[in-house]
């Protein structure tokens, strides 16, 4: 139950925060003054005893809930065992990559157990262009794919605050735009355009590119730019396209996958299969886990000890991720994010018709992304409205993480999959009592 007992932020987490803002860089963190003391299922504590509803997951990782009972048994058996190994093996890391090879299509026959969502965007565009002998890369505007060199190189915002001033980037990377209807850069209007856009690919492949694609990369939805989900019809000629062009085809699901959508992976609502699939976060619903799926003919064609990471799929986290996935399965939490996304669509559908403000609700089982704008028509994005519409929420006790989106005015909603129709109620009355204090006073 949400527990709101102290001025916010109280003042222990005003310690903290001192110290963060005098020890840490700027850039650590944009998110509401909350200091984390524990957290179980969908509740979150904080050090001074007040209690907010998730509608986070920390960031889209805690899929299966915090502190899931049978992942802290996990970690507490295999503490005391052992962690680090390298990469001489141990007894769970091949047991991951077998189950992660079960639970996805048959094509993909290996896995490589990493500790990064954006380690595994670098081993897939290194394994692309090896394997092809190809260089040219297909990307999306405003994708994010990581932190790292090749992970920025093929995100699709070079002006943002977190890539500007840091280029160049990988050479021979191209950004096509990607479909995001709600501002479609064609001004063009979905199903009548019948997916121009991507039609479009071999013009731009034609003037931009010498035609020797190695490798197209893509979110299943974009997560950053402001859960932004194309059309199905759009994936499956982009799957298509590829195939033509002999390109491998990277997904990008590190966000999207473990039920967050509302089905095991994303793709699956698209009708498509990658030949590499980027995983992460929800993995392990907790430690740093991450691991590239791939087609053995691409994830062979590297000799043994070329690529391997200090971390990557030591017993520690290969554990958790194995009780984590156990659980998502066993535990319905997949069918769960179907259920409760439909009543959340409903919640946010009714809020979209009733408020100026909200320009669209978009989302897939428990992913969300609602675009904050001054007017419907103009759909002016209001960054600001959105930043005030986080933080008072955050004062009520839901807790959202910071906008999102190409113009920082897109709110991000993702609660662990576990969180039952009555509490996303909850969130959702906190969310339209803010929407309707902030609309009255404009
Ligand atoms: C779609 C997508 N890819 C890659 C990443 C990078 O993952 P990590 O932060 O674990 O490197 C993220 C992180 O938010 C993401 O959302």
């Amino acid at each position: 139950m949400i527990r709101i007992k102290t001025d916010l932020p109280g003042p222990k987490a005003k310690q903290f925060l001192d110290d963060a803002a005098t020890y840490e860089p700027r850039s650590m963190s944009e998110q509401v003054p909350i200091v984390w003391k524990r957290a179980e299922r969908v509740y979150i504590e904080d050090v001074d005893g007040n209690v907010f509803l998730d509608f986070t997951s920390g960031v889209m990782v805690a899929n299966a809930g915090h502190s899931h009972p049978k992942i802290v048994q996990a970690m507490r058996s295999q503490a005391d065992q052992v962690v680090n190994c390298y990469d001489f093996c141990n007894e769970y890391r091949p047991a991951l990559a077998r189950r992660l090879v079960e639970i996805t299509p048959p094509n993909l026959d290996k896995a490589f157990i990493l500790t990064t969502g954006a380690e595994t965007i670098e081993a897939a565009i290194k394994l692309a262009r090896r394997f092809t002998g190809k260089k040219e890369i297909i990307a999306f505007q405003g994708a994010f794919h990581g932190r790292t060199y090749g992970a920025m190189s093929v995100g699709g915002k070079r002006s943002g605050a977190s890539t500007r001033g840091f280029g160049p980037f990988l050479p021979q990377v191209y950004l096509a735009p990607f479909a995001f209807c709600y501002r479609c850069v064609f001004d063009k209007t979905y199903p009548e355009c019948k997916t121009w856009c991507l039609d479009y690919l071999d013009w731009f492949v034609e003037t931009e590119t010498e035609g020797d694609i190695a490798a197209v990369i893509t979110e299943t939805y974009q997560g950053g730019a402001g859960s932004i989900i194309p059309p199905a019809e759009w994936m499956r000629k982009l799957e298509a396209w590829c195939k033509k062009m002999q390109a491998v085809f990277i997904l990008d699901e590190v966000q999207a996958s473990f039920g967050r959508t509302g089905k095991l992976f994303g793709f699956e609502h698209h009708g498509v299969t990658p030949n590499l699939l980027c995983l992460g976060k929800g993995i392990s619903s907790s430690v740093p886990v991450a691991a590239l799926v791939g087609e053995s003919r691409i994830m062979d064609v590297l000799t043994p000890g070329t690529m391997s990471s200090t971390h990557g799929g030591n017993a520690f986290c290969a554990r958790v991720a194995l009780a984590n996935i156990d659980a998502i399965l066993s535990e319905g939490m997949v069918e769960n994010a179907a259920q409760v996304g439909a009543y959340m669509a409903q919640r946010f559908a009714a809020m979209q018709r009733r408020f100026e403000i909200l320009g669209e609700a978009r989302g897939q089982g428990l992913v969300w992304g609602l675009e904050i704008v001054h007017t419907k028509a103009g759909k002016e994005p209001a960054a600001d409205l959105a930043l005030q519409i986080v933080d008072r929420c955050y004062r009520r006790g839901l807790l959202m993480i910071a906008p999102i989106g190409l113009y920082g005015n897109v709110l991000r909603i993702g609660p662990p999959l576990v969180i039952t129709q009555e509490e996303a109620a909850t969130g959702c009355d906190i969310l339209e009592a803010v929407l309707e204090e902030l609309s009255a006073s404009r």
